[in-house]
């Protein structure tokens, strides 16, 4: 099968031939229907994110399910699937505790020592990305990564929900509490971004500012929600948002990962109110803060990891809430493209053209 290889740090993906094993006991082989590129991988390009190479990246997918391997119990061939990064392993204190995607078992992927999921033409292993690698015409998963759905829904919209939409509307409807009304900054519009500013709406957030670089993508932010629109590079963000909602406000989502916009989000936060990081600062970076600020005003300071999932019970109501007209994804789309035209994706990510891509199979 073909799949994107990274072979190296900050160097294109090659398009390689890729072999992919077949079903052991407990997973899952799945023909790729689609699979939205998310910031996290070029995280992992860039190095921002360890994961040494060679490696597939991708996790964001839905896919058919073509075989399964013994003792499957919940997927059988033909079943429409999403992709989940946060699989569980059901028996540690977060999986019993009712936050299985905090899970101590993840990324187990096969028993030490077994064969690879996945290998080069030259017979070496390659390494899967959180038990996905979604950038493949073929994936073999663990079944606790998988959730079966609706067959009526359309699969290039259905893979957005693996990662970008349970990310955003995750953070805004399981990792905090927003009463109606509040007020809701989200910083960042991009597929998670989007997601959470969607969130927002659902809940009844009163006044939502998106807040953004690229001042293109503030129709689009307005068609999903937004009520107001911040234009980060035209003058002093926080003062605009300070401005807008009297002070500060309730909530604020941090959806981009840079030092500089994990400080506005809590300079933009209001006495009382809560920050909520989701975007992922590369892992050597850290952030200088006022404790001070944070204590005398009361904020607080949370972060928010894969929409605080519980995704078998989630993913199928995001799906309803699409069928319903709720949640809107056709918009959140930029571009559908081939695997062999992901690394024209990643250059357009890198400089803010595009809200989601999806890389479309045969
Ligand atoms: N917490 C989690 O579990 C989780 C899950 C998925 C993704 N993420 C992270 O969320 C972040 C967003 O992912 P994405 O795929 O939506 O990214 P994206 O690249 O599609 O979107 C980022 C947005 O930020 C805007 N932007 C960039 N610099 C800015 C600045 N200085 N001021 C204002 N706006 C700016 C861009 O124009 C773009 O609209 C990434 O860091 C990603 O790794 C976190
Ligand atoms: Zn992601
Ligand atoms: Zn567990």
């Amino acid at each position: 099968m073909k799949a994107a290889v990274m072979r190296a740090n900050n160097a294109p993906l090659e398009i390689e031939d890729v072999s992919i094993d077949d079903p052991g006991p407990g997973e899952v082989l799945l023909a790729t229907a689609a699979s939205g590129i998310c910031h996290s991988d070029l995280h992992v390009i860039e190095g921002a994110l360890p994961m040494p190479p060679p490696c597939v990246l991708g996790h964001e997918p839905a896919g058919i399910v073509e075989a399964v391997g013994e003792g499957v119990r919940d997927f059988k061939a033909g079943d429409h699937v999403i992709g989940c990064m946060t699989n569980w392993c059901g028996v540690c204190k977060f999986c019993t505790g009712g936050r299985p995607y905090l899970c101590l078992g993840q990324f187990d992927g096969r028993p030490q020592g077994s064969k690879s999921r996945l290998s080069g033409a030259d017979g070496k292993p390659i390494l899967q990305f959180a038990n996905l690698s979604s950038f493949a015409e073929k994936m073999l998963c663990p079944e606790r990564s998988l959730v079966k759905i609706r067959d009526d829904m359309p699969l290039d919209r259905a893979s957005l929900i693996g990662c970008a939409v349970t990310t955003g509307l995750g953070a805004t409807l399981n990792t905090v509490h927003i009463p109606a009304g509040s007020s809701v900054v989200i910083i960042g519009c991009g597929g998670v971004g989007l997601s959470a500013l969607q969130g927002a709406r659902i809940v009844g957030a009163g006044q939502i500012i998106a807040v953004d670089s690229q001042p293109w993508k503030f129709d689009l932010a307005r068609d999903l929600g937004a009520t107001d629109c911040v234009d980060a590079t035209d003058g002093d963000p926080v003062a605009a948002v300070q401005e807008l909602t009297g002070g500060g406000a309730d909530f604020v989502f941090e959806c981009i990962g840079l030092v500089s916009t994990v400080q506005q989000a809590v300079a933009m936060t209001g006495r009382g109110g809560t920050a909520v990081l989701v975007g992922i600062v590369p892992i050597k970076e850290t952030v200088p803060l006022s404790a001070a600020d944070i204590v005398l005003q009361e904020k607080k300071l949370v972060g928010s990891y894969m929409g605080s999932n519980r995704f078998r019970f989630d993913m199928p109501k995001y799906i309803d809430f699409y069928l319903d007209g709720r949640l809107h994804l056709d918009e959140m789309i930029s571009s559908r493209i081939k695997l062999d035209e992901i690394n024209d994706a990643f250059d357009r990510m890198r400089k803010g053209e595009v809200a989601r891509q999806v890389i479309v199979f045969d």
